[in-house]
């Protein structure tokens, strides 16, 4: 009884230091474990403080006036089917690029001009479909999209909603978009295609037929209000009803030049202060790797100056692959190399690029070439 005594009242002096830094959400945690702690020795503490957090969210935010209603769950699974991401922070800002970033710049235009809309007789769009190879942005930029109209998202991945008993899944996916419907939310269908995956078995037809029903039946319900996105890697596998029902189709390339040189600038900028002169090397010796890759790449070289001790330099340098650059790529990272400091020799063995070529190169730069015969 006397540590029981002692416990409670160390809870007591950390509430009130919670309490008077002002940590709400630390506090909420406090009281649910205090609420625990006491359920079989003080009953009714137990259950007035859970009474209390019940009725007293800490922030008014849609998410939490759902609190209350069930969040649906896979029958067979048990496994939550939403992820529900609130609060959402970015370590670094997304690229986007130029189609991209207009589209869903207009998206967020159109939430903030209701009334003008209203006004015109038109409704916001409410659905919309990212296409592209896996990598290049489209959940970010669901989060992203989120962040900006201060809303949160659920993620609905399909893929693993369609590895569960497929006689389930069109009353799972029911439950899901109704759920989602009453949240001022925005929902991301993730991985859309999975639908279309499981066509091959020919026993499941008819039930895939269902499901693709149940998907148009949301689609078109979906209030006017709400946010509706869905993601694929494979748009061809996509039945054309379903295609056809998303008013806005918005395209994510795989990375350029430019867009790798700003995401690389923008991972290192923090941490290193030559970020800029590598973004521009590694955007020539990335060529041709998603938006993801690059981000695991430049964090697997910072991990290794981490840990090492070494100068991240020398791990930059070990990015740079030759396979597939052209001749004239591979001279340009070699002079720019060459611009940074490195040795003529590692130059060249990092380039495959020879002394004299780079020279000759670094000069026809500098000085304009002699007219012939000049
Ligand atoms: N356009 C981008 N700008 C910045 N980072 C990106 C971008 N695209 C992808 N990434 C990085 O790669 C990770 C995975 O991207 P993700 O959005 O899941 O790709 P997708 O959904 O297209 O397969 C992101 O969390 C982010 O760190
Ligand atoms: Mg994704």
């Amino acid at each position: 009884m006397t540590t029981a005594k002692a416990d409670l009242d160390s809870d007591i002096i950390s509430l009130a230091r919670l309490a008077l830094a002002g940590r709400a959400q630390d506090i909420q945690l406090l009281l649910q474990r205090i609420a625990r702690k006491t359920r079989l020795e003080k009953p009714e503490l137990s259950n007035s403080l859970t009474a209390l957090l019940r009725e007293a969210p800490t922030k008014e935010t849609p998410l939490r006036r759902m609190a209350e209603v069930a969040m649906p769950v896979d029958n067979d699974s048990r496994l939550h089917l939403l992820k529900i991401e609130d609060n959402i922070e970015f370590d670094h800002a997304p690229v986007l690029a130029g189609d991209v970033a207009s589209m869903l710049h207009q998206l967020i235009a159109e939430r903030g001009q209701l009334a003008a809309l209203d006004a015109a007789g038109l409704d916001p769009t409410k659905t919309a479909l990212f296409v592209g190879p896996p990598g290049v942005g489209k959940t970010l930029a669901a989060r992203w999209l989120a962040k900006q109209l201060n809303k949160p998202l659920m993620i609905l991945d399909l893929a693993a909603v369609m590895s569960s008993y497929l006689g389930r899944t069109g009353a799972n996916l029911r439950q899901v978009l109704d759920y989602a419907k009453q949240a001022d939310c925005v929902l991301l269908l993730d991985e859309l295609d999975a639908i279309a995956k499981r066509r091959d078995d020919r026993d499941e037809v008819g039930e895939l037929k269902r499901l693709v029903t149940v998907l148009l039946q949301q689609i078109d319900d979906w209030p006017a209000r709400g946010l509706l996105l869905a993601a694929t890697n494979h748009p061809d596998l996509l039945d054309p009803a379903v295609w056809r029902r998303f008013e806005m189709k918005l395209e994510f390339p795989m990375p350029d030049r430019d867009a790798i040189e700003d995401l690389v600038g923008r991972l290192l900028r923090p941490y290193h202060e030559n970020a800029s002169h590598w973004a521009k090397v590694l955007a020539i010796a990335l060529q041709g790797k998603s938006f993801s890759d690059i981000q695991q790449s430049i964090e697997r070289t910072r991990r290794a100056a981490a840990i090492s001790g070494d100068a991240l330099e020398f791990y930059l340098q070990g990015l740079i692959q030759l396979d597939g650059l052209a001749k004239a790529d591979r001279i340009s990272l070699a002079t720019m190399l060459v611009g940074s400091g490195l040795s003529q020799r590692n130059v060249q063995k990092l380039t495959g690029i020879a002394r004299d070529t780079v020279r000759s190169h670094t000069q026809s730069e500098a000085v304009p070439r002699r007219r012939k015969g000049g």
